[in-house]
Formats: structure tokens, C-alpha cells, sequence
């Protein structure tokens, strides 16, 4: 069955931009980057949008649908009402290159500054061994498919530019989450660094991020709050304070 629905698309570039009205067809079993598609090739040849897989696994097609992060390509269309407006809006936190499109580098960089996972040193690769539960437990983070909605929802950095320096994001704190439980990273200091340098501390655990993520990640729960109680433990536990003391183990490596 097809119908007649009332799409308003954002359109515009970093210079400013404004909702554009359309009427379009709209099929049975449908997902909302259909709808775009089919506003490019109908009516809007120009409107810019980012997508790859199409099924929920490459992260790039990120927007705002009725002011909710999601992803276009795994939105149904009968998750609205039948004379309801899809309004559909770039993703708030990164700035806008055109129409749909945003720019994620904000991401990339903060992934950069991550340290990279650190081997053993006296194992040469191929000799690395895991226990099936180690694999395990990090599994749920490396589900991650890179879509950043969670970023683009976290109220730190949301209507604040002036905290990206300062605070990487929950999708870092799950990477830095998987690496500190990882069983053959030779770092410690991984919870210390989200502390110093990633911008734990201003994560105030709303779990607006866990809200929106697509993977399903338990964020908070499995990820920051661990990492905080952690953290916390350590600073003020005193006999690794004393320990630590003793054998110069406070700084942070880089
Ligand atoms: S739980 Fe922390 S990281 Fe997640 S949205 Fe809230 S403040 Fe941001
Ligand atoms: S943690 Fe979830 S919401 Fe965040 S980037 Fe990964 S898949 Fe997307
Ligand atoms: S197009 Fe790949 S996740 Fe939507």
C-alpha cells in the first residue's frame, strides 16, 4: 500500500539553513532512508545525505527524525502515526557541511588521541592468548558501529563546543572501557587517563547515550560507571596509593 506523507527535510549548509516541506510517496515496509532516496530522485536531486550498508551496520546515516538521534536507514516508517510529519534534521552536535550531512572529525581526533592498544612486549603476534570470558566480556563494545549518535546526545558537549577539547565522548569511554579490561594491554593507567585526559569526570551518567544507541550498549552502566568506581577506588584506596608511591607507577604513560 503506498501513501502521501508530509516530510520537512533540513536544508542548508554552515551558513545557515531552514526546514524545506515535501509530499512524497511513501510504500508499505519502508524505512525513513527510503523516503530521502526517493526525494532525491523525485524531487530534491541535490539534497545531500550520507549512507553506506543500508542495514544498520556502517553508522553514517546518523540524523535527527522528530528531534530523536537515529539512524535513517533503521527508522521503519510505521513507527509513526499516519498523518504524523517526519522532521527530519541533521545531527545537532557536529557541524553542518550540507543538508543531512555533518562533519564527524570531532571523532576521529579524539579516537586518534587515544593510546592504541599496547601488546605484550615479550610475546611476539600469533602468540597472544585469551580465555574465552576476556573475549567475552569486552564483546559488547566492540559492537560499536561508529554512528556517533551517542556523542551527538551527550549533553556535555550537545549545545557546548567550548567542552570538546576537554571531553572525548561515550563512544571513547567504551573503547577505553574494552582496553582497560583487556587481558594482554599493557597499560594500567587507562581509567587514570579518561580521568585526566578524556573528560570522565564530566560525565554525570544520565545514560542519555545508552538511550540512543542502535548496538544496544549498555554505555553507562557497563562501561562508565565501572570505570568511575574504578577510578575512584584507586585514588583513594591507600595501600595503592602507598604502592603506587613506592614504585612511581602515577604517572600517566604515553
Ligand atoms: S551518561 Fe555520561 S557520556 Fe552518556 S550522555 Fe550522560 S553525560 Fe554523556
Ligand atoms: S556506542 Fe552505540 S551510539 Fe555510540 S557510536 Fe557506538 S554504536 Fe553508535
Ligand atoms: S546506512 Fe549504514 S547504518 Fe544506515
Amino acid at each position: 500500500m503506498s501513501t502521501q506523507r508530509h516530510f520537512r527535510v533540513w536544508r542548508g549548509d554552515d551558513e545557515g539553513g531552514e526546514l524545506t516541506d515535501f509530499t512524497v510517496e511513501v510504500n508499505e515496509g519502508e524505512v525513513v532512508l527510503d523516503v530521502i532516496h526517493r526525494l532525491q530522485a523525485t524531487q530534491a536531486p541535490d539534497l545531500a545525505v550520507r549512507w553506506n550498508c543500508k542495514a544498520g551496520k556502517c553508522g553514517s546515516c546518523s540524523a535527527e527524525i522528530n528531534g530523536r538521534p537515529r539512524l535513517l536507514c533503521m527508522t521503519r516508517m510505521n513507527l509513526f502515526g499516519d498523518d504524523e510529519t517526519i522532521t527530519v534534521t541533521p545531527v545537532r552536535t557536529f557541524p553542518v557541511i550540507r543538508d543531512l550531512v555533518t562533519d564527524v572529525s570531532y571523532n576521529y581526533d579524539k579516537a586518534r588521541a587515544m593510546p592504541a592498544f599496547a601488546p605484550p612486549s615479550d610475546l611476539e603476534p600469533g602468540e597472544y592468548r585469551m580465555q574465552q570470558v576476556d573475549v567475552e566480556r569486552s564483546q559488547e563494545f566492540r559492537k560499536c558501529i561508529e554512528c556517533f549518535l551517542c556523542q551527538n546526545t551527550c549533553h556535555v558537549v550537545r549545545d557546548h563546543e567550548e567542552n570538546k577539547p576537554d571531553f572525548s565522548g561515550p563512544r571513547m569511554f567504551i573503547r577505553a572501557a574494552e582496553l582497560d579490561m583487556h587481558p594482554l594491554d599493557e597499560r594500567d593507567d587507562r581509567k587514570e587517563l579518561a580521568q585526566a585526559e578524556q573528560g570522565l569526570g564530566y560525565c554525570n551518567i544520565t545514560k542519555c547515550c545508552t538511550e540512543v544507541c542502535p548496538e544496544h550498549i549498555k554505555i553507562t552502566d557497563n562501561a562508565i560507571i565501572p570505570m568511575k568506581e574504578r577510578v575512584v577506588d584507586r585514588k583513594y584506596d591507600p595501600v595503592t596509593w602507598l604502592g603506587r608511591k613506592i614504585f612511581r607507577r602515577d604517572q600517566v604513560k604515553h
